[in-house]
């Protein structure tokens, strides 16, 4: 059986805790897209000592390993900057295009979370999600978890770390980050998880029975 949910949107607006949700609810695989461009990212950073080069960044990730994939920095500010330069190169993306077209439509049922995966990997999803929220709810949510790893971190800097980010990935010419046109638009704002979690489930539900 193949069935495809896409869930897309700007950082931190809660796509990873709804996909994991509905994966485990439904019994499909989830593949969390960022993590690939996260693990070229920081990568071709320490490859080019702080510069991000993108022949190099190219080639590593057309070679990325479950030891690049698993590493415990990916999830920092730096490395999602990092990601979000890398996936600006068209030979980036053309390099991880394959492994999540092959991924979304694999036997059992998959979700995927990004940016493209309802636009670009899997236009023929059952299921497109496009995850939003405020700015400031995002930066809130994203604070709390980084701030146990750097307690100096403020609520502004990352309001503004996810600014930046958002701006690169919704300018860039290649596949940039949109609502597919068919896409549930899913704001967070004012949901509790349970609630989000709720709507993607009865979307899914709704293509399934
Ligand atoms: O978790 P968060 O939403 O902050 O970011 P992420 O999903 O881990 O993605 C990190 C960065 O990778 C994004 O800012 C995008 O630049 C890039 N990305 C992308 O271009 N396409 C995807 N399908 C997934 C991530």
């Amino acid at each position: 059986m193949r069935f495809t949910v896409a869930i897309d949107g700007p950082a931190a607006a809660g796509k990873g805790t709804i996909s994991r949700a509905v994966a485990a609810k439904f019994g499909f695989a989830y593949l969390d897209t960022g993590s690939l461009y996260r693990a070229v990212g920081v990568k071709a950073l320490e490859v080019g000592r702080g510069v991000i080069d993108p022949v190099v960044a190219a080639q590593l990730a057309g070679n990325l390993s479950q030891t690049d994939l698993d590493r415990d920095d990916l999830r920092t500010a730096m490395a999602g900057q990092a990601a979000s330069k890398v996936a600006a190169l068209p030979e980036v993306r053309a390099a991880l295009l394959e492994i999540q077209k092959t991924y979304a439509r694999r036997d059992g049922g998959a979700v995927l979370d990004g940016r493209d995966i309802g636009t670009v990997i899997c236009p023929e999803a059952e299921v497109k999600i496009y995850v939003t929220a405020s700015d400031e709810i995002r930066a809130a949510r994203r604070h709390k978890e980084l701030v146990q790893g750097k307690p100096e971190l403020t609520v502004a800097q990352v309001l503004d770390d996810l600014r930046a980010r958002d701006d690169r990935d919704a300018a860039r010419d290649i596949a940039p980050m949109k609502p597919a046109g068919d896409a549930l638009v899913l704001d967070t704002t004012e949901l509790s998880i349970d609630e989000a979690v709720d709507r993607a489930i009865r979307a899914i539900q709704a293509r399934t029975t």
